[in-house]
């Protein structure tokens, strides 16, 4: 047996035994023939929505691509999904080539989810056993089950402070497993028990049939229980083992949205912890969410409540203010982005300034050392060296050139109403504040455009352009008075 390594006591205790070592096994222990089998069809009672358990959101994506994501790196011979309830939103969500989806309807237990599988499963070597509300199973925990496996079957399981909810692992006075029995099956003293069944264990293949076969659904749920395999395989002389994984964390089920609360953070500590060890300097390690693929470089900081979605990568001594949400970016060396700013599918590059405020939306590509103040939005926009835009404008579907300062309050006029036409700035162009530019424009290289001006024609290069009615003063003009009532009498 393995001994529980991280102590599961304290969630925080768990939690700093996190990193669990993906990188020291060895896939060749797997072995050929691995079949697995994800459990995903049941209701999820307790979540109170519309949408199937293992569809909600765990760091961004369903829980049940946490646990398919987990079976991929084992490289078994095929990985079967079993889902029902919610029709076909499953397959529909998580279509790929390399899975295989069987309907369970009704949902009659895991047992019988089990049996569901059998026909895509080859009978021979292992067949491991994932449920799909299972989600931070590491790889490395389920490559030693598979090995502690050998001939029998190894459970994992997991010593918990508080084992409510979980079924409760059985042992006989030597220590051997002798059964597992459910929490509303159980005995005041066999509820006292603290080591519990995740659910997940590998099997021998060759014998699953006959055993699933036997399950009966005699129990307080009047469910076929995949856990009474345990005591069938003894009869068959099977040996049983169990491995525990490094932190109790690993086996968390969600089934309520507390626990998918509780996950959601363990989750995000453990990428906190990863972008620490990497060198990242982070706030506070507990107010940063990575929902995807986080890569620093060397002397990033991350002020507090950064969310990160998608793959974003922040080049050298990349600084990032509080409160931003950068999705699917790359942030070139040396550039800050202040305080309150939304980067999303855009390159930034070198020694920038972005925000605070600051709104960069799909399509914008930043060079080297361009400045985009407060309340100022880019969309499908190029924008070249040293450009500043400081302050409250809009630059949709653009090219701005080098050295180009826009003036407050600068819009590009980008849609007539059915078409987008683009906005051309070239190089060393100076564009007053409140400008218009009625696109397709284009301001050529050094113009100066006056404040005010709504451009409509091109604008010749090197000289001043404005268009603006002659400023007049009315002399003797009076603001009108408000008319006096007479009182009566
Ligand atoms: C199950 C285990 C319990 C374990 C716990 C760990 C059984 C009988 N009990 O209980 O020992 O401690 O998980 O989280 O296995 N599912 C189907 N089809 C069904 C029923 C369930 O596919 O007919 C799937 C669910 O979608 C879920 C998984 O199997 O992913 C577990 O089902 P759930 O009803 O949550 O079982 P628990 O009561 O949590
Ligand atoms: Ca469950």
């Amino acid at each position: 047996m393995v001994r529980d390594q991280g102590g599961c006591g304290r969630l925080f205790a768990a939690w700093s035994a996190a990193a669990a070592p993906d990188a020291l096994w060895d896939n060749s222990r797997v072995g050929t023939h691995l079949n697995v089998v994800i459990l995903a069809a049941g209701q999820g009672k307790r979540m109170h929505s519309d949408l199937p358990k293992v569809l909600h959101p765990l760091a961004g994506a369903p829980l049940l691509t946490h646990v398919i994501n987990a079976a991929r790196t084992l490289k078994p011979t095929r990985i079967c999904v079993v889902y029902g309830h919610g029709g076909e939103q499953v397959p529909q969500a998580l279509a790929a080539k390399d899975l295989v989806f069987v309907r369970q309807d009704p949902q009659l237990g895991t047992a019988h989810a089990l049996a569901q599988a059998l026909p895509q499963l080859t009978p021979r070597g292992a067949t491991l056993v994932l449920y799909g509300d299972v989600p931070l199973v590491q790889p490395a925990t389920l490559a030693t089950l598979i090995a502690q496996r050998g001939d029998g079957i190894a459970l994992l399981t997991a010593l918990l402070e508080d084992p409510r909810g979980y079924g409760r692992i059985v042992r006989d006075a030597k220590g051997n497993i002798k059964s597992i029995v459910e929490e509303k099956d159980a005995t005041a003293k066999q509820r006292a028990i603290r080591e519990v069944n995740s659910g997940i264990m590998a099997l021998p293949s060759a014998p699953l049939a006959g055993w699933l076969k036997k399950i009966s659904a005699h129990n307080a749920q009047r469910e076929y229980y995949l856990t009474d395999i345990v005591a069938l395989a003894l009869k068959s002389r099977i040996k049983i083992e169990n491995v525990m994984p490094p932190a109790c964390w690993e086996i968390f089920g969600v089934n309520g949205k507390q626990q998918l609360a509780q996950i959601e953070r363990i989750y995000q500590w453990r990428q906190a912890t990863r972008l620490l060890e990497a060198g990242a300097t982070l706030a506070d390690p507990l107010r940063i969410d990575v929902r995807g693929e986080l890569v620093c470089g060397r002397d990033v900081r991350i002020d507090v409540n950064g969310v990160f979605e998608g793959k974003v990568e922040l080049g050298d001594k990349v600084e990032v203010g509080a409160h931003c949400v950068i999705r699917n970016a790359k942030i070139n060396t040396g550039t800050r982005i202040e305080p309150f700013s939304l980067i999303e599918d855009a390159v930034i590059g070198k020694n920038c300034r972005i925000g605070p405020y600051a709104r960069i939306r799909p399509g914008t590509r930043l060079a080297e050392d361009v400045h985009i103040g407060n309340f100022v939005e880019v969309k499908n926009t190029s924008i070249a060296a040293h450009t500043k835009a400081n302050h409250l404008s809009y630059l949709g579907d653009a090219s701005v050139g080098r050295n180009v300062n826009i003036g407050a309050g600068t819009i590009t006029c980008n849609y007539d109403g059915a078409n987008k036409h683009r906005t051309v700035i070239e190089d060393d162009v100076f564009i007053g504040s409140d400008t218009q530019l009625i696109a397709p424009v284009t301001v050529k290289r050094g113009a100066t455009i006056g404040a005010g001006s709504t451009i409509t024609e091109d604008a010749p290069a090197g000289e001043l352009t404005l268009s603006r009615a002659p400023q007049t003063t009315i002399s003797g003009w009076q603001r009108p008075r408000k008319k006096q009532v007479r009182r009566k009498g």
